[in-house]
């Protein structure tokens, strides 16, 4: 395998861009990644979309975003996994340039949400879970994943208030990010006392619904280097992928994400790292039950300790592992297809030292961590200072 390393990152401010279609959101984060590579043609585009079809009438989506760039003719894919799509472009695009299929390609992921109403977006976000057994019968994703906190909470004494916390730390993180949708100060207090909306997920437990695209171009660490760009080359060393079912009566243990923890030791194992070794973290906080379960199966914290983690603070910007600098799902905005890979650009920013306000100092090693529904599918990259 040739090494693989990221040269360009680029993504719009995230939010209800109402002014704006798919494509235009799409193609102002894919011009951004390229300019930030100082490269103008690739070999390949890699698209993460969930549903492209239901937010918007559109699919075909490969094609319509290579012409929107006047790329028509380069070969592009669109890959979907649910809310983990953009983490499968970019294993795609991983995999592209270190087989040697690929030279150069652009890796993006795009959701554009709030052209539907809300409950024709629950519907949407509902097809990531079983139709048949689950959906028909009028479940939704925050009702899936407060069952998911109620094991946790029986199982380990979870408390509201330590969910609360999670939603606190990552607005604070996504106040010092320009692109994040929602810029608020919450304490704990506040998000108890917002909206219930499946027990014990309020309002503000819950990532939002977004309208949002974020892309990279990857290359051989070789011509990264010959790119003689200031920053450091940053080198994508791990990749790991996993499913489980998505049905949940299928699971055999509610109160731990198995997709996760397999993606993650797979990922650890290409790159011969350890949790230990990680000096920042992005996680899939869809509801702050997904961030406290996810640090607990990428090893980060022993099962049952990663919501005292995030009240003692272990996880905050100054603490031992900071998770979620960007502010997470939670403040910076969920655009479905998007996430994955607007997670990695995060870790990008800070091992390049570009994070500004919310950058951990000394950052050499980091990890993205991206999620498709329930954890039917997870997907994990670990990124380095070549
Ligand atoms: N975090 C912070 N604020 C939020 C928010 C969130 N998750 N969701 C909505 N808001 C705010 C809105 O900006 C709005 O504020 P305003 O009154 O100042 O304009 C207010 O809350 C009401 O917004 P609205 O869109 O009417 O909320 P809603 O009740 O229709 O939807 C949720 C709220 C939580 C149900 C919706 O955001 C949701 O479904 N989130 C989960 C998305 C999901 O499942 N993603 C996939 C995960 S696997």
């Amino acid at each position: 395998m040739r090494d693989v390393a990221v040269v360009g990152i680029g993504m719009n401010d995230f939010g209800e861009l109402w002014e704006q279609s798919l494509r235009t959101i799409w193609a102002e984060s894919a011009l951004a990644a390229l300019s930030d590579a100082g490269v103008d043609s690739v070999d390949l585009i890699t698209i993460g979309c969930m549903s492209p079809g239901l937010f918007v009438g559109q699919e075909h989506l490969a094609s319509l975003l290579a012409d929107e760039l006047g790329m028509a003719g380069v070969p592009a894919s669109r890959v979907e996994s649910a809310c983990a799509s953009g983490g499968l472009a970019l294993r795609a695009g991983f995999a592209e340039v270190a087989s040697g299929l690929s030279d150069t390609v652009l890796v993006t992921g795009v959701e554009k949400m709030t052209d539907v109403d809300g409950a024709d977006a629950t519907y949407a976000l509902g097809t990531a879970a079983d139709r048949e057994w689950e959906g028909f019968h009028g479940i939704t994703f925050p009702g899936l994943y407060a069952m998911l906190a109620q094991v946790h909470m029986e199982r380990f004494g979870t408390t509201p208030e330590q969910l609360a916390a999670v939603a606190v730390k990552n607005h604070a993180n996504g106040l010092l990010n320009p692109h994040a949708q929602y810029h608020l100060k919450v304490s704990v207090e506040d998000v108890l006392a917002t909206t219930m909306v499946a027990d014990p997920l309020h309002l503000l437990d819950c990532s939002p619904v977004t309208d949002g695209a974020a892309a990279m171009v990857l290359t051989t660490v070789e011509r990264a280097r010959e790119l003689g760009k200031d920053n450091p080359v940053v080198k994508i060393t791990g990749s790991g992928l996993a499913t489980d079912t998505i049905t949940l009566a299928n699971r055999k243990d509610l109160s731990e994400l198995g997709a996760v923890r397999l993606a993650s030791e797979r990922a650890f194992r290409m790159a011969d790292r350890r949790p230990d070794d990680l000096h920042v973290v992005e996680v899939h906080d869809c509801f702050t039950i997904a961030e406290i379960m996810a640090t607990e199966a990428i090893g980060l914290f022993d099962q049952g300790f990663g919501a005292k983690a995030v009240e003692n603070g272990l996880t905050s910007l100054q603490g031992k592992i900071p998770v979620n600098t960007s502010g997470g799902l939670k403040s910076k905005g969920h655009p479905v297809g998007a996430s994955g890979v607007a997670q990695a650009i995060e870790i990008v920013s800070q091992l390049r030292g570009e994070a500004g306000q919310r950058q951990v100092e000394g950052a050499r090693v980091g990890l993205a961590q991206n999620m498709g529904g329930l954890g039917g599918s997870s997907i994990v990259h670990i990124m380095e200072v070549a």
